[in-house]
């Protein structure tokens, strides 16, 4: 039987996975960021740390990102509740019109009808498979799904660049076939 999952789906990132993401996204430290969905502040605290100036929200203090028309920032780090993961890069990429988006999201975000559909509309510049599982959802035992992160920058265009990383800086990088 499926387990109940948390309410507004608060998952808190593993910190591993916070801080590969992080250290790897190399975005200016001038434009501001914003995250939507903060949970507990892990990533607003990580990439402050990393010299970024941030805005974390969620709808636990009040603010429903869906019910937002204006965003914060134009650049957007989170790990939304996977269950509106679609609805949330409709929103972002399509009716506020942020230039930039990183999110963690499911390793099969792409794998199927609608996910196709969705990278047709709004390709991202670098999808990226991680090589190590960690248990986000608290279940016990070995994690039988791994997260992946996509990312976008809607200010370039050019195919969707795909990476795997591990835990440390010695990523292992595939450039995507032809
Ligand atoms: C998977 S958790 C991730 C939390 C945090 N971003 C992190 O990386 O640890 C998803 C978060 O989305 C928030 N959330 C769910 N629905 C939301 C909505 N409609 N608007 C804003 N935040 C929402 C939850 O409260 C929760 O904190």
């Amino acid at each position: 039987m499926q387990k109940k999952r948390n309410k507004f789906d608060f998952y808190p990132t593993p910190m591993s996975i916070v801080n590969e993401l992080v250290h790897r996204l190399n975005w200016p430290k001038h434009s501001p960021i914003w995250e939507p969905c903060s949970g507990d502040g892990r990533m607003v605290e990580a990439l402050r740390k990393d010299g970024h100036t941030v805005y974390g929200t969620d709808i636990q203090n009040g603010q429903d990102f869906f019910d937002t028309v204006q965003p914060i920032a134009s650049s957007i780090v989170t790990n939304p509740p996977f269950y509106r993961i679609r609805e949330f890069i409709d929103h972002a990429l399509g009716t506020l019109g942020v230039e930039r988006l990183a999110i963690v999201c499911p390793e099969r975000l792409w794998a199927c009808g609608k996910g196709l559909d969705q990278f047709q509309k709004f390709e991202p510049i670098r999808f990226v498979n991680l090589a190590w599982r960690e248990d986000y959802l608290g279940r016990g035992g070995a994690p039988d799904r791994a997260l992946a992160i996509s990312i976008w920058n809607m200010s370039k265009k050019q195919p969707c660049r795909f990476e795997v990383w591990d835990r440390t800086d010695q990523s292992t990088f595939f450039e995507q076939a032809a």
